[in-house]
């Protein structure tokens, strides 16, 4: 495996943009629409790099469908991260056998976090003998001159090198949403939290330059966008790979300072490195959204040394204490993992406890799924499932609570809200994000709004979110 972040040259993007053109030529021979669909699990870093898939698609001449039965070319980008995410990607695979029997020539294509593990690629090479092309993560920046391969042999490709990875400046995006982008700032993990698969199937943590990062989110902002998330694994350790003198901290700062009415966004982030200085930034800088994500994943000691993330309960509410002291009203949300190998009725408590006392705006909670591979999939597990569903149960009913009250504490109140949508439901005709991202539906408003920032009235709340009316300017 190499150990190091390979940066790949301009001379080496542009060679696979003259794939992009070669295949173009191909399918300019044949006079009809060629279509693409591109379909994606997972995590917001999966959604950005299927917009650089789109990008180089589009490069080849391709349109885009999301009827299988449709497309010339179907990409699933998967995910890893449980045992269900990939169990899903299975089912859609085996049922695209039908869609290929149809068409012929169709390409299916795996890619993303699945395509990493061995124990997939191998079940794909000899179950699914429908999918022509297999490409992992890292060979992403190549997804052109790959297809090319598949489409002049007509053989299988798999393209899954097990390195450290690599970062490819210069793609092409076709971007999804017109109002919110995803600006990927890393990509790979060191932490090795015992239970994931990430840093297996993403390779090591490496950043891009800020000069590249910045200029993206300047381009973003004069074209319009209004909402920029930054990605990475773990974002607090941004620039540490980079040898400069500049941190993610830095980074946001830089951001904040670009011209022009937007907010900025970050996901995710590590408690062990979410700093003091970060906190003071965002207090700070008006263009940063006031939410944090802080996956805490247990709120016992033991639980969380055995998971390896380097911090205990007092040290993560400390960080709680001093984030919402920087930044007041800050929307903090959370990830939790319940039934990690051995994880007692008891030791589960303490993360009730634990949420209750952070009184989270929301949570997002997982039963453990053993990842072959981790550390945690060779744990002794002695739990019965029906005691870990009944503790998964008993959390959820708990944030329910907590999200039902703290919604219920915005009514009455008058928000700055971006418009990002139609809202389907009866009786609403917009969708709406406070700037801490909650969902706002709205009554009234015509969809020449979306994209812009409005006054709203929130005038009613329930768990999941809260609605309102525009208020008179
Ligand atoms: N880098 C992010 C999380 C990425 S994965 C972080 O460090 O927080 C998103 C969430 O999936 C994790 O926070 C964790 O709660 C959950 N997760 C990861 N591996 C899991 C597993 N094996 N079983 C159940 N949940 C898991
Ligand atoms: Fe996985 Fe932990 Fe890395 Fe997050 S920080 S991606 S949970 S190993
Ligand atoms: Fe899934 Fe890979 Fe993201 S495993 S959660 S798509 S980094």
């Amino acid at each position: 495996m190499r150990e190091t972040t390979t940066r790949i040259s301009s001379a080496e993007v542009t060679r696979q943009e003259e794939f992009c053109e070669k295949i173009s030529e191909l399918l300019t021979a044949q006079p009809k629409e060629h279509l693409a669909y591109v379909d994606t699990y997972g995590c917001q870093q999966n959604e950005a790099d299927s917009e650089r898939i789109r990008g180089y698609l589009k490069a080849m001449g391709y349109g885009f469908t999301t009827d299988e039965n449709a497309a010339d070319v179907i990409v699933i980008n998967t995910c890893a991260i449980r045992e269900h995410a990939e169990d899903r990607v299975f089912g859609n695979i085996g049922a695209l056998v039908h869609a290929k029997r149809r068409h012929p020539g169709q390409i299916i294509c795996l890619c993303g976090c699945m395509a990493q593990e061995p124990t997939v690629t191998e079940k794909i090479k000899t179950s699914y003998r429908h999918v022509d092309l297999v490409f992992g993560p890292h060979a992403l920046w190549r997804f052109p001159e790959l297809l090319y391969r598949v489409i002049t042999r007509r053989g299988r490709v798999f393209e899954t090198p097990d390195e450290a990875g690599s970062i490819a400046e210069g793609i092409p995006v076709v971007r999804q949403d017109g109002v919110k982008a995803w600006v990927s700032i890393m990509y790979g993990c060191n932490n090795f939290c015992t239970y994931c698969i990430v840093p297996y199937v993403r390779g090591r943590e490496r950043s891009r330059l800020p000069e590249d990062v910045v200029a993206e989110c300047r381009q973003l902002v004069a074209e319009g966008y209004k909402d920029i998330t930054l990605l990475g694994q773990n974002v607090n350790s941004y620039g540490k790979d980079l040898g400069l003198e500049v941190d993610f901290a830095d980074l946001l700062a830089e951001i904040d300072a670009i011209e022009g009415d937007f907010l900025i966004r970050f996901m995710t982030s590590h408690p062990k490195d979410a700093s003091q200085k970060l906190f003071d930034v965002m207090g700070r800088c008006k263009k940063v959204a006031p939410v944090f994500h802080l996956p805490v994943q247990a709120g016992n000691d033991r639980v969380l040394k055995a998971m390896n993330r380097v911090y205990n309960r007092s040290e993560y509410l400390d960080k709680v204490r001093r984030l919402r002291q920087a930044v007041p009203g800050v929307v903090i949300t959370s990830d939790i993992i319940v039934g990690f190998p051995g994880e007692t009725t008891p030791e589960f408590e303490d993360t009730l406890s634990l949420v209750e006392e952070v009184e989270y705006d929301a949570l997002f909670t997982f039963i453990f799924s053993p990842r072959p591979g981790t550390p945690a999939a060779e744990m002794d597990d002695p739990i019965p499932m029906a005691e870990k569903k009944a503790n998964f149960q008993r959390l959820v009913d708990t944030q329910n609570a907590i999200s039902a009250k703290k919604h219920a504490a915005y009514v009455g109140r008058t928000l700055r809200c971006l418009i990002d949508g139609v809202c389907e439901e009866e009786g609403f005709a917009l969708t709406a994000r406070t700037p801490g991202n909650r969902l706002v539906r709205v009554k009234e408003g015509g969809k020449e709004l979306i994209g812009t920032f409005q006054t709203i009235a929130i005038t009613g709340s329930n768990t999941w979110s809260l609605w309102g009316e525009l208020a008179q300017a």
